[in-house]
């Protein structure tokens, strides 16, 4: 059975994108660490759109993570043709009072676990006429980000991987698209105890995702789900001043005397 295996599909982005790749009547398997969640989810889109849902409770953050979701679609005899890494999380705050266990956290799940999960699932997904990799990457991947900065490199890590590997698989049947949304409203701001201000007045979930979908359908390579103009103008101010501005704006995130500590 042909499946789209989607990664953090238990809320926000990855719950979005389970239910508007479900309607597209497309089999599912659902990873992340709340189970009750992704089974809740799983069978209300089963009802829904009379397709499969499978749910695979699984910590990205732990290694080899990857090899046990390629054991279990093996096992369930399941074919990988889709595969939105979308998992990750992320924290604000000085480097050097971050929380260890979270920033081992954003290392593994942001780029470990992305990576090896497509080095393992693509062979078996260029078998597909219409096979796609969807990795979430950010705004915050595009400049350095005082104060945000493992998790805007671990997201500038994605965007290049992922535009590395669309060049790699030009021509062959696997879009690979870089989604790189801004704020969003999702539970990301709430387990990075981030200042919920600048998140509320992002786009929703389910426009980002239906963005990405149309862009992924069109083999786009990256798409920037936010205004466009400040990404457009970085290109034309000077490094310092850019990577000022940046940690200008993260620092607005923190929240007054939080720091950041494990979800
Ligand atoms: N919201 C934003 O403003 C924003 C902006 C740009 C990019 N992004 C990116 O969008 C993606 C989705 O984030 P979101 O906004 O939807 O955040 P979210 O609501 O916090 O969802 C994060 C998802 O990742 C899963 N996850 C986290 N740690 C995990 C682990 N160790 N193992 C397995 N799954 C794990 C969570 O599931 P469990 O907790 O159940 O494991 C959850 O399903 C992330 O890559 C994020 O960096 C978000």
């Amino acid at each position: 059975m042909n499946v789209a295996v989607i990664t953090g599909a238990s809320m926000g982005l990855g719950e979005e994108f389970a239910r508007q790749i479900a309607a597209r009547q497309q089999n599912l398997v659902l990873i992340a660490r709340s189970e009750d969640r992704l089974k809740a989810l799983a069978s209300e889109l089963e009802d829904r759109h009379k397709i499969r849902a499978l749910t695979f409770t699984c910590d990205l953050s732990v290694v080899g993570a990857a090899d046990k979701v390629q054991e279990f679609l093996t096992e369930e005899k399941l074919h990988p043709t889709w595969l939105v890494n979308n998992a990750g999380l992320g924290a604000v705050g000085g480097f050097d009072e971050m929380d260890a266990a979270r920033v081992h956290s954003m290392l593994m799940v942001n780029m470990t676990a992305l990576v090896e999960l497509t080095h393992r699932l693509l062979p078996q997904m260029r078998l597909s006429r219409d096979a796609r990799i969807i990795n979430v990457a950010s705004t915050a991947a595009f400049q350095p980000v005082a104060y945000f900065n493992v998790y805007s490199a671990s997201k500038t890590f994605v965007l290049n991987f992922s535009e590395g590997l669309h060049e790699e698989m030009r021509g062959t049947d696997v879009n690979v698209l870089a989604l790189c949304p801004g704020p969003t409203p999702t539970n990301f701001h709430v387990t990075g105890e981030m200042d919920a201000a600048l998140f509320d007045k992002g786009q929703s979930a389910a426009d980002v995702v239906r963005m990405g979908l149309e862009a992924s359908d069109h083999n786009r390579a990256i798409l920037v789900c936010q205004r466009q103009l400040p990404i457009f103008l970085m290109n034309y101010m000077p490094r310092f001043a850019v990577r000022m501005a940046a940690g200008m704006v993260a620092r607005r995130m923190m929240k007054k005397g939080v720091g950041s500590k494990e979800s």
